[in-house]
């Protein structure tokens, strides 16, 4: 099986699908950490040195190489879903969950953690939550695609592991 972890920028994919992993065995995988160290580079300098076309392409491939892998948890980048037809993908390929978190939060929590992210790290606070409002709904079409859809902003990975367990037995 393979689960993928799907949602905006700040919602927690990292955190619970690192928890989860260790609940059933499986690895964990983060695409931002995987394209880091395929390339030795970071986020920001490949935006910044070859533009987000060519990240999409990169994170596009990263999708491609991880789903060949069984027993994996993988948390996508926040834009991951949003770009060819990698959302289709990730539900033909295993099960792709929504962390929904309220758009306060999500402001919230990127304000703070701005800087690794090259989409808004230069984004004064009053720009950015415009930029997130507009960006998430623009997205929430493409996370709504999800096998299934969990509150991400207080979830236990042990209740994440129930839900994933339940959807699986009525859909197999
Ligand atoms: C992006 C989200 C980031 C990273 C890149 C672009 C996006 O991942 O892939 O900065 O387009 O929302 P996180 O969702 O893990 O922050």
């Amino acid at each position: 099986m393979r689960i993928f972890l799907i949602g905006f920028m700040g919602s927690g994919k990292t955190t619970l699908g690192s928890k989860l992993s260790k609940l059933m065995g499986y690895r964990f995988v983060d695409t931002d950490n995987y394209i880091e160290e395929k390339y030795n580079t970071t986020i920001s300098d490949l935006f910044g040195n070859k533009g987000e076309l060519e990240f999409r392409e990169i994170e596009r491939k990263a999708i491609n190489e991880l789903i060949k892998e069984e027993k994996i948890i993988i948390s996508t980048g926040g834009g991951t879903p949003c770009f060819f037809d990698n959302m289709e993908k990730l539900n033909n390929n295993g099960i792709t969950v929504y962390l929904k978190v309220d758009i306060k939060t999500i402001i919230q929590r990127v304000a703070i953690s701005k800087k690794d992210r090259p989409l808004i790290a230069q984004k004064s606070n009053i720009e950015l939550e415009d930029y997130i409002k507009d960006l998430l709904n623009k997205r929430e079409k493409y996370y709504s695609k999800s096998n299934l859809t969990v509150e991400g902003i207080s979830l236990r990975a042990e209740d994440l592991l129930l839900a994933i367990e339940g959807y699986k037995m009525y859909n197999n």
